[in-house]
């Protein structure tokens, strides 16, 4: 039931609302092209969507495609890089990039992306949903809280995390998974909010059962330290 609603009823407030950002297609129309996909998730890894902006545009007009990058002098990819942090991210997007370059492109499974440096569970499923339209569950931190709301998940984090990316993986759709995955990010970033959430505007209201309990600005739970 609501496994069932949640893709549909998400997708067309996507269609809608969608956030325009420099790395995305505009929603319905074929995915942004691998490159700049693996380059904005490496970024939105412990970085803000605003702080990610700037570089994402000055990293792709400096390098504009994969190859581009792997040709790069890597103390000018470094220095391109200051501000962003977590500077092991930046190594890794040499030698991923010489890596793909060297392979003639980027895998477009899930299980050969996660084999490339830098690319963890999370970020291979993100690139395999929407640059390639993979079915793939995309679980982050926002996506966490949308689905202990959407099923009112009582266990606290981090025990939660297999039972959420259970509950996650019954709502990706098999049409639109990428289109999905970025609509699930949009609404934990602009609706379900971890304070005051905005219910009364989420195309997901009348499946939710946290709103139904009045709950959701106190899920998810976390176990006390
Ligand atoms: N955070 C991580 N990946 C993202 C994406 N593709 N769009 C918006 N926010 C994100």
């Amino acid at each position: 039931a609501v496994s069932q609603q949640a893709a549909p009823r998400l997708l067309e407030w996507y269609d809608r609302l969608a956030r325009v950002l420099p790395w995305r297609a505009p929603p319905g129309t074929p995915p942004m092209d691998p490159y700049r996909v693996w380059l904005s998730e490496i970024m939105l890894q412990q970085t803000t969507v605003a702080a990610v902006k700037s570089y994402f545009q000055r990293f792709t007009a400096l390098w504009p495609t994969v190859q581009a990058l792997a040709a790069a002098d890597e103390a000018q990819v470094m220095a391109e890089w200051a501000g962003l942090g977590y500077y092991a991210r930046a190594r890794n997007l040499v030698a991923c990039a010489r890596r793909v370059a060297a392979a003639g492109g980027f895998p477009d499974r899930r299980e050969g992306l996660a084999a490339l440096p830098g690319i963890g569970p999370y970020t291979s499923a993100a690139i395999a949903a929407i640059a390639f339209d993979r079915p793939e569950t995309v679980v982050d931190g926002n996506v966490e809280r949308v689905v202990s709301r959407l099923f009112a998940v009582q266990t606290p984090l981090p025990a939660a995390r297999r039972e959420l990316t259970e509950l996650a993986s019954t709502l990706t759709p098999q049409t639109r998974p990428g289109d999905f995955a970025q609509a699930m990010m949009d609404l934990g970033a602009t609706i379900c909010t971890p304070r005051n959430p905005a219910c009364a505007i989420c195309p997901l209201m009348e499946l939710c059962a946290a709103r139904a309990q009045g709950i959701a600005p106190e899920l998810p739970r976390r176990a006390p330290k």
